[in-house]
């Protein structure tokens, strides 16, 4: 069998744990080299000890500049180039309007939605030099639908969505694909561990919770060649959640 990713090398952000991690496990499986970029340092290293020769670890904290640029330099240092960029690093936090402060705000929007475009930033003359590339950016229903008391984290996810498109017209002309992802109540550490993986199905048609393993595949096939036809589009996998009203 074919490995879909064989000759491709990847950075992601926040592969430390979750549906990061995930994917970091899918791209070894499919041939790629990965780095694994993360601020969860132990959790990191570990990961790419347990995924070989293809992966390593660097410690990238999503909002710096410069950790974007040693991560970008890094990978092409250790794998000799960088073709994919997965921005999946991201924090969940809300509450209600009134009491929600400037700082949570600033916060989330500076990891969520700041992080991807310094991560683009950094990557993009490596991506443009390794073309054919392509970008994923990690957004959410969140970044399709309004949710109530969440209010950073959806236009975070929202402002991810447009940047998707805006950087996937400029950089068609060099061979950089970039598409958005938007996974829907996945079973990661960030839902909290003690989540139940049950739903009713008015929250959910498919009455559930996904598994990271169920958003990877997505994310493999837009770093793949297989969507060379793919661009400045948005891939949801939320179970039917943001379809309508069930
Ligand atoms: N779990 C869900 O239901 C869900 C739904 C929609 C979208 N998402 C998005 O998917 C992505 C992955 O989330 P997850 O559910 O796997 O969560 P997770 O908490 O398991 O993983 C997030 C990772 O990001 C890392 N991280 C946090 N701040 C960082 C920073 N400043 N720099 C670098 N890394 C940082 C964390 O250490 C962690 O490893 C996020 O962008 C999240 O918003 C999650």
């Amino acid at each position: 069998m074919t490995e879909r990713l064989t000759g491709r090398v990847a950075l992601i952000s926040g592969a430390a744990s979750g549906m990061g991690a995930s994917h970091a496990r899918a791209f070894i499986a499919e041939g790629a080299c990965v780095m694994i970029g993360d601020i969860a340092d132990t959790a990191g290293q570990q990961l790419a000890a347990e995924l070989g020769d293809r992966a390593a670890y660097i410690h990238l904290d999503v909002t710096s500049s410069r950790d974007w640029d040693a991560a970008v330099a890094e990978t092409i240092r250790c794998f000799g180039k960088l073709d994919v960029l997965v921005n999946n690093a991201g924090i969940l936090d809300g509450g209600p309007i009134g009491e929600y402060t400037e700082k949570q705000w600033q916060n989330v929007l500076s990891i969520n939605l700041t992080g991807p475009f310094l991560g683009l930033t950094a990557a993009r003359d490596a991506l443009v030099a390794a073309a054919p590339a392509a970008v994923v950016n990690i957004s959410s229903a969140a970044g399709i639908q309004g949710v109530p008391g969440v209010h950073a984290y959806t236009a975070s996810k929202f402002g991810v969505r447009g940047l998707t498109k805006s950087a996937a017209l400029e950089l068609a002309p060099h061979g950089v694909r970039v598409n958005s992802v938007h996974p829907g109540g996945i079973l990661t550490p960030m839902l909290g561990a003690s989540s139940d993986a049950t739903l009713d199905r008015g929250a959910n048609p498919l009455a559930r919770l996904g598994l990271p393993e169920e958003v990877t595949p997505l994310v493999v096939f837009l770093a793949s060649t297989e969507s060379s036809y793919c661009n400045g589009a948005e891939y949801v996998v939320d179970g039917g959640m943001t379809a309508g009203r069930a």
